[in-house]
């Protein structure tokens, strides 16, 4: 691996990427525009990273940053379900017309492996759990059907141009730089962020829906092993456990020290109530187990806040 593209880069997901490639003695370009990501989640200055602002949709800029490049990590999107669904066309500029000006300046440059974000979304609602990535699919909003079209494509550039890609269906991602003022944040974001200051906040429904959280850096090993290896396909990204909510909060109280203070709301419309990933795929071709405790990474999400 020479140089690696991060498109999205400046984003949560993203930076943890860079960082870890740029620990490897790998060089990155970082390809932002900075309109959900930020460019102090990544370093001033490094030897090994050169940051281009720059929007996905606009096929020129994409096939400029492209030049020498030899990896791509595609995680630029439109990143929001209710924005997908209050403007779908919108939606789809950044995640499919994006997607595509990314995925075919890719092929074209002869880049070796892309690795691009997918979702635990294109599943819909779930039959049965755990999730394996064959399962029947049927999305339920625009930005689900966004990420199986790009899995689609890129199945299709396999198939026609032996390109190959691996699409990461993150399932919920959690840790520091996941911005917690974003309306669209992670709920572990959010009630760390009020769990800390010590306000009240209000769970949706019973407390006892359930999520599978899997740890960033966790996801940056992932995304760095599956640009290392040969595997095409799709790849359930998770840690295989699940949790409730009010687990969740037992542990964040555990760790802050902190007693929560919520009050239950109204079940939010649409919500999945299990989530739960098979991550055998991850673990045994790609050859990444998610090692972080959900204390410990909670741990050193709030030490990051703190
Ligand atoms: N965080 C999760 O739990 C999760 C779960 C499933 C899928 N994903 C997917 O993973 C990817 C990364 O998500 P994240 O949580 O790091 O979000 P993020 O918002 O922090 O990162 C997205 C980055 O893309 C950039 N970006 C957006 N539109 C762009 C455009 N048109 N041109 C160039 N850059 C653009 C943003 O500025 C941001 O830096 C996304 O594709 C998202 O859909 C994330």
């Amino acid at each position: 691996m020479n140089k690696v593209l991060i498109a999205g880069g400046a984003g949560f997901i993203g930076s943890h990427t860079a960082d870890l490639l740029m620990e490897k003695g790998i060089k990155v370009r970082i390809l932002d525009n900075l309109t959900s990501g930020h460019r102090s989640n990544l370093p001033d200055e490094h030897p090994l990273m050169e940051f281009v602002e720059g929007d996905i949709r606009d096929a020129d800029t994409v096939k400029e940053v492209m030049k020498g490049i030899t990896h791509v990590v595609h995680l630029a999107a439109q990143v929001s379900v209710v924005a997908s669904l209050e403007d779908p066309e919108f939606s789809a500029q950044q995640n499919i017309i994006g997607f595509l000006n990314v995925l075919d300046a890719a092929k074209n440059e002869g880049v070796k492996k892309m690795v691009y974000a997918s979702s635990a979304a294109i599943y819909g609602e779930p039959h049965s759990l755990p999730l394996t990535e064959d399962v029947p699919m049927k999305q339920l909003s625009p930005y689900g059907l966004e990420k199986k079209f790009n899995e689609d494509y890129a199945d299709l550039y396999y198939r026609l141009y032996d390109f190959n890609s691996v699409g990461m269906r993150f399932f919920n991602v959690y840790g520091p730089r996941q911005d917690p003022k974003s309306p669209y944040a992670g709920v572990i974001a959010l009630f760390m962020d009020r769990i800390k200051d010590k306000q009240p906040f209000v769970v949706n429904g019973d407390g006892e829906h359930t999520r599978d959280f899997i740890y960033v850096r966790d996801v940056a090993r992932t995304n760095v092993a599956a640009l290392e290896l040969t595997y095409h396909g799709a790849v359930n990204v998770a840690t295989g456990k699940k949790t409730s909510l009010l687990d969740l909060i037992d542990v964040l109280s555990d760790v802050s020290g902190n007693d929560a203070e919520f009050t239950h709301g109204e079940p939010r419309e649409g919500d999945i109530v299990h989530s739960l990933a098979d991550p055998s795929r991850m673990n045994n071709e790609l050859k990444v187990v998610a090692e972080t405790e959900l204390k410990e990474g909670l741990g050193k999400l709030l030490d990051s806040v703190s």
